[in-house]
């Protein structure tokens, strides 16, 4: 199932659930390119992070933009106990080593973001650099609601860092609510930010705006 929509300057896109199979590596390299600042002191270095990223992704749990059958953006999504990035903490030993392995599984377990009942987790929308702002990540985040309208879910829930304003405020203007903000002035020198927001969007509401399709 997709959705189609034309916007200035981006041309026909398709919005499709899943990952394309030999899509892969590209989900991960934009992955990386969105959240590597974040990532990075736990998958760190990128020629290792890509390939690990890439191999242990549940295809199934992501909303994908496609121009001209190239990606151009990706929504991960966690729902029934699967997200988007997979990769158990014995796969992080294998591929990191043990000793160097474990911060690194300490690190990644700041990230986790666990759905309550009801819920459906958006854990990482990333579009390509030369394609922002022209309305993709607006339509990914419609097909993950669209989604989670049809897992019968209550609610979106998602996280965004305080380094991060204009995201935010795209999410207020899709609809989303800031509910609670976690203040971490110690991650700040690590990981680059000191605040998490979490922000929810009632099931079937929608933005109140125009949905471009
Ligand atoms: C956030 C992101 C997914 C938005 O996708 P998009 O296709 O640019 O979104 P849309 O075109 O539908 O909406 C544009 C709005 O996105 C927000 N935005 C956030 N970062 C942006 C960027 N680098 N460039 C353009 N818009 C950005 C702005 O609110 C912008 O509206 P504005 O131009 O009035 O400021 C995309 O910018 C991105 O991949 N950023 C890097 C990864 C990231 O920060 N992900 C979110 C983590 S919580």
């Amino acid at each position: 199932m997709g959705a189609d929509a034309t916007g200035p300057g981006v041309g026909a896109l398709t919005v499709r659930r899943g990952v394309p199979a030999g899509a892969e590596r590209r989900v991960a390299e934009l992955y990386w390119d969105a959240f590597g600042r974040k990532l990075g002191p736990a998958l760190n270095p990128a020629d290792k992070a890509v390939p690990f990223i890439a191999a242990h992704l549940n295809t199934d749990r992501a909303v994908c933009a496609l121009l001209d059958g190239r990606i151009v953006g990706l929504a991960g999504y966690q729902h029934g106990g699967r997200a988007l990035t997979g990769g158990s903490a014995g796969a992080v030993l294998r591929a990191y080593g043990h000793l160097r392995g474990l911060h690194r599984l300490l690190l990644l377990a700041l990230f986790e973001r666990r759905p309550a009942p009801g819920q459906l987790v958006m854990d990482g929308i990333a579009v390509d650099p030369d394609l922002r702002g022209r309305g993709v990540g607006s339509l990914l985040i419609e097909e993950v609601a669209a989604v989670a309208a049809e897992q019968d879910c209550r609610e979106i829930r998602l996280d965004v860092i305080d380094t991060n304003p204009r995201a935010r405020a795209l999410y207020e203007r899709r609809g989303f609510t800031a509910v609670r903000t976690e203040h971490t002035p110690y991650l700040r020198g690590l990981l680059g930010f000191g605040a998490v927001t979490t922000m929810r969007r009632p099931v079937g509401t929608g933005s109140g705006e125009n949905r471009e399709r």
